[in-house]
């Protein structure tokens, strides 16, 4: 089933999450569209695990499970921080390489210590959304944010890894960046922006 068939979406739509920080941050951005808005972690829906090596592959994994689960069409992501001279790690294991404290610190400084001298910084954040119903019909959105790493970490603002991250064109990091400035160029609202389109275009 293809996009055309899979929106519009009216009623219920699971936030395949458990985090309720991103659950909120999700349910406003869809407000305008009239959705009532439920997150798995209040349907104690169980929290698949994440195996897949891509983040649509893994975005796609979550909305199906909380799709099939809850009989109810489901939206999740998954994103990530891809730096291009570690091929792409640490990608869909950003969360992981945090250990089980999530200590970003620790993350940041191993992306660091693996980078070590290599002259090339570039590094890419990457959202993928992933709409699925219940039993068939899915639509994935792929939003991304191109820059530089830096070091040592700056800024107190956002989360994860944005005080080592300058966007292309800018000369701070996410993390010194006030968070309405990141959110109008980050990859979630550039992910945002191409699911509401298609989502309206219906
Ligand atoms: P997820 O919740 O499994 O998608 O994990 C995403 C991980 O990627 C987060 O824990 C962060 O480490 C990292 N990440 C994703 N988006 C951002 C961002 O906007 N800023 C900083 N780190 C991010």
């Amino acid at each position: 089933m293809g996009q055309k068939s899979l929106f519009p979406i009216s009623g219920k739509l699971i936030i395949a999450s458990h985090n309720a920080g991103k659950v909120q941050e999700i349910a406003d951005l869809l407000r305008p569209l009239g959705v009532t808005a439920i997150s798995a972690g209040d349907l104690a829906l169980p929290e698949p695990e994440e195996t897949e090596r891509t983040f649509i592959g893994n975005a796609l994994l979550k909305a199906r499970a909380a799709a099939d689960a809850a009989g109810l069409p489901a939206l999740a992501d998954d994103s990530g921080l891809s730096v291009e001279a570690l091929g792409g790690n640490p990608g869909v294991y950003s969360a992981r390489w945090a250990g089980p404290t999530k200590d970003f610190r620790l993350a940041m400084q191993k992306v660091n210590e693996a980078l070590g001298t290599a002259s090339n910084r570039a590094a890419t954040f990457v959202c993928a959304l992933a709409v699925a119903r219940p039993r068939n019909g899915e639509a994935i959105f792929e939003g991304t944010v191109q820059g530089r790493l830096t070091w040592p970490p700056r800024g107190r603002h956002g989360f994860g890894y944005d005080p080592i991250f300058v966007p292309d064109g800018f000369k701070i990091t996410f993390g010194e960046m006030e968070p309405r400035q990141k959110h109008a160029i980050s990859h979630r609202a550039n992910a945002f922006a191409k699911l509401l389109a298609a989502w309206r275009a219906t």
